[in-house]
C-alpha cells in the first residue's frame, strides 16, 4: 500500500510558487551558505520566502542564521518559526545536536515525516538546503516534491566538477528543471567549469570569489548580506 504520507505532502506544499533545492554532488562546496544568503536576499527584496534545512549529513543553515534556539511551533503539524523574516524549518529540531546516522529506508522515511508534517504558509519560494551527493536523498526529493527546481553549486575544482556533471545528467535525463549552476570558492581566472556548464545546456549564473572574510559573518544574517557571496547571490535572486 502507498504510504498515505506522501499524499499529503502535496498538500502541505501547494501554496508554494516556486520550489528550489539547492544542491550539489559534492560535499562542502558552499551550498548551505548559498542556500542561507538566496532565501535572505529574495525576503529582503520583498517576496514571502521559506528555508527548509533537510540535510540528513549536517544541518547548519541554524548556525549560518545564528537561530540555534528558534523552535517551530506544533499544533498537530509543524508551523515553521519566523527567523530573520523567512519561515524557517530545519531537521535540526528532530535531531538535536546529536549526529543523525540513518540509514537507507530511514532516511527516505523521515524524509516523508518532515514533508508531511511541515506546513507551508503561502510562499512566493521555498529554498531547500539539501546533503550532498546524488543519491537517495536527491531522488527522495525529486519523487516527493512536486514541481522542484534545482540549483547546482560546484566549485571550479574538476574534483567537484566532475561529480556535478553526473548529477546534472541524471537530473537531465529525469526531466527534472535545472535553474543553473553557480561555481563558488572560486580561485582562480578559469573559465573552464562556465564553458564545460554551458556545453551542458545549463545556465552558467554566477562565479562567486572565496572570500576570507565569510566566517566571521556566520552566525550573524546582517554581516552576511554584507559579503562578497551575498553580493553575487543577490544577482542570482534576480534571475531565478
Ligand atoms: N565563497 C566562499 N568563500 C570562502 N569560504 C566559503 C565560501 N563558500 C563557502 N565557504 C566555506 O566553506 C565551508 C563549506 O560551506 P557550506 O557548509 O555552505 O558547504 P555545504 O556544501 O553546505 O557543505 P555540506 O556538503 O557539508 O552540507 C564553510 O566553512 C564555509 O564557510
Ligand atoms: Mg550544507
Amino acid at each position: 500500500m502507498a504510504d498515505p504520507r506522501t499524499s499529503i505532502i502535496s498538500v502541505r506544499l501547494s501554496r508554494i510558487s516556486r520550489i528550489v533545492a539547492v544542491s550539489s554532488g559534492k560535499g562542502g562546496v558552499g551550498k548551505s551558505l548559498v542556500a542561507t544568503t538566496l532565501a535572505l536576499t529574495l525576503a529582503k527584496k520583498g517576496c514571502k520566502v521559506g528555508l527548509f534545512d533537510l540535510d540528513f549529513t549536517s544541518p547548519s543553515t541554524h548556525l549560518i542564521l545564528g537561530a540555534a534556539n528558534a523552535q517551530p511551533t506544533e499544533d498537530k503539524v509543524l508551523i515553521p518559526t519566523i527567523v530573520e523574516g523567512l519561515k524557517y524549518m530545519s531537521l535540526i529540531y528532530y535531531s538535536g545536536n546529536q549526529a543523525a546516522p540513518l540509514r537507507g529506508k530511514d532516511t527516505s522515511n523521515a524524509l516523508i515525516e518532515l514533508l508531511a508534517v511541515t506546513l507551508w504558509s503561502d510562499l512566493d519560494y521555498l529554498v531547500i538546503d539539501t546533503p550532498p551527493g546524488i543519491g537517495d536523498a536527491m531522488l527522495d526529493l525529486v519523487r516527493l516534491v512536486p514541481h522542484i527546481e534545482f540549483l547546482i553549486v560546484t566549485t571550479f575544482s574538476q574534483l567537484a566538477f566532475e561529480t556535478v556533471k553526473k548529477q546534472v545528467c541524471l537530473l537531465q535525463e529525469l526531466k527534472v528543471p535545472i535553474i543553473g549552476l553557480v561555481e563558488n570558492m572560486k580561485m582562480t581566472s578559469a573559465k573552464s567549469v562556465q564553458q564545460q556548464t554551458e556545453a551542458l545546456g545549463i545556465r552558467y549564473l554566477a562565479e562567486i570569489p572565496y572570500d576570507h572574510k565569510l566566517e566571521a559573518a556566520i552566525g550573524n544574517p546582517e554581516k552576511l548580506l554584507a559579503t562578497e557571496l551575498a553580493k553575487k547571490v543577490e544577482k542570482i535572486a534576480q534571475t531565478v
